[in-house]
């Protein structure tokens, strides 16, 4: 697949109004993307975990316009209309304008709203930029004539191709978005040993996941809950004359090799260490970056070590991960649920704020509602 191929021929159907809407979850990283070309193409390949409970919920109302000028479209984030929404879209509604030709025919309505608390600090825009491109790929399906003599493979081509180019616009709108739309580990970015692996989208891990990874959990310590410090597009960009952004994007490659043997195996130590690795040199990049960034709190630090002690004094395989911020993502096999969750409450919850945190585990991603 080329960016060519997600360019419509023709729309033979024509729809006056309607909507749909879609519901797809947030995703955690394990082997980071940190570092982009242009028009979101990733330096290095990543992996996630889609998760379950995190997820955006968008209905996209559309009415036919007089004139095809301009973009139209108005934002609700629970039943409020949120402007400040708007300079984002409109870049993401320009930036796809090519793949989809009926954007600017219809007016939109795009009613969101988020299962995790609303500035909880967990990214939105994985799960919004994914669940909106899912709505819009649904109405470019209904307009497209679906031809109904299609025989079984030729459907499943079919379905290929939309969750694929949904993907691909996700993408447009928020790079690791594309990797929430399936579960439930996804890798997007070329990689030599993932087969089908690309730049343009995410696609299903393809290999066999030994049963440790089954279930596995994550539950999210809310430290810091305010607005992201440094946003990830500038995140992104400190990587462009970073003194290490080459050797870094070579270790996420033989990370990735490595995490495959891992998830074949279900070598639980080897994937702490990786994990943990890949988190913390995310976050060494940024505190090596020119301006530099600290994005970890006192509190992050406090997690960190209590989660050492934990596993050096019970053997369990609790690790941790974290996004570009505070945050601590607790990684732990669903067998261990009921003593973490017991340690979690004794000792790691005094460092959240207000106490706050979210039980989620591995999800098979988006779902039309
Ligand atoms: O999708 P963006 O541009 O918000 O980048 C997110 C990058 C990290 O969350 C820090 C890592 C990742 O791979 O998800």
């Amino acid at each position: 697949m080329s960016e060519q191929d997600f360019i419509p021929k023709s729309y033979t159907n024509s729809i006056e109004k309607g909507s749909f809407a879609w519901s797809s979850p947030s995703n955690i990283a394990l082997v980071k993307y940190w570092g982009k070309k242009n028009d979101q193409i990733p330096e290095n390949p990543s992996i996630s975990f889609t998760l379950n409970n995190c997820k955006t919920i968008t209905k996209l109302s559309f009415s036919k316009k007089e004139h095809n000028d301009d973009f139209s479209f108005e934002v609700f984030l629970d039943n409020e209309q949120k402007d400040d929404f708007k300079p984002k879209i409109q870049t993401f509604f320009k930036r796809i304008e090519r793949y989809l030709s009926f954007l600017k025919a219809y007016h939109f309505k795009i009613e969101t709203s988020n299962t995790f608390p609303h500035s909880s600090g967990i990214a939105s825009s994985a799960s919004g930029m994914s669940a909106l491109a899912l709505c819009l790929m649904s109405l470019e399906k209904e307009l497209v004539n679906i031809d109904s003599t299609l025989n079984a493979d030729e459907k499943s081509l079919d379905e290929e191709y939309f969750i694929q180019k949904a993907s691909f616009l996700a993408r447009l709108g928020s790079g690791s978005a594309c990797r929430s739309l399936e579960g439930d580990l996804v890798v997007w970015g070329k990689h030599d040993s993932i087969e089908g692996s690309t730049d343009l989208y995410g696609v299903k891990y393809p290999y066999k996941v030994h049963e440790n990874f089954k279930n596995y959990q994550d539950t999210i310590l809310l430290v810091d809950k305010g607005e992201k410090q440094v946003s990830s597009t500038v995140g992104h960009n400190l990587m462009h004359d970073h003194p290490f952004a080459q050797e870094r994007f070579k270790q996420a490659h033989n990370n990735l090799s490595k995490l495959s043997s891992i998830l074949k195996k279900g070598d639980l130590d080897a994937f702490i260490a990786l994990v943990e690795s890949e988190a913390l040199t995310l976050h060494a990049m940024m505190m090596t970056s020119m301006p530099y960034f600290i994005l970890m709190k006192p509190n992050t630090l406090e997690i960190i070590n209590k989660i050492w002690n934990y596993r050096k004094a019970t053997d369990s395989k609790i690790c941790f991960t974290l996004d570009a911020g505070a945050n601590v993502h607790v990684l732990y096999p669903e067998n261990e649920m009921k003593n973490i969750l017991e340690f979690i409450n004794n000792e790691l919850v005094e460092f959240c704020q207000k106490g706050q945190y979210i039980n989620d585990k591995i999800g098979f991603g988006a779902k039309q509602l």
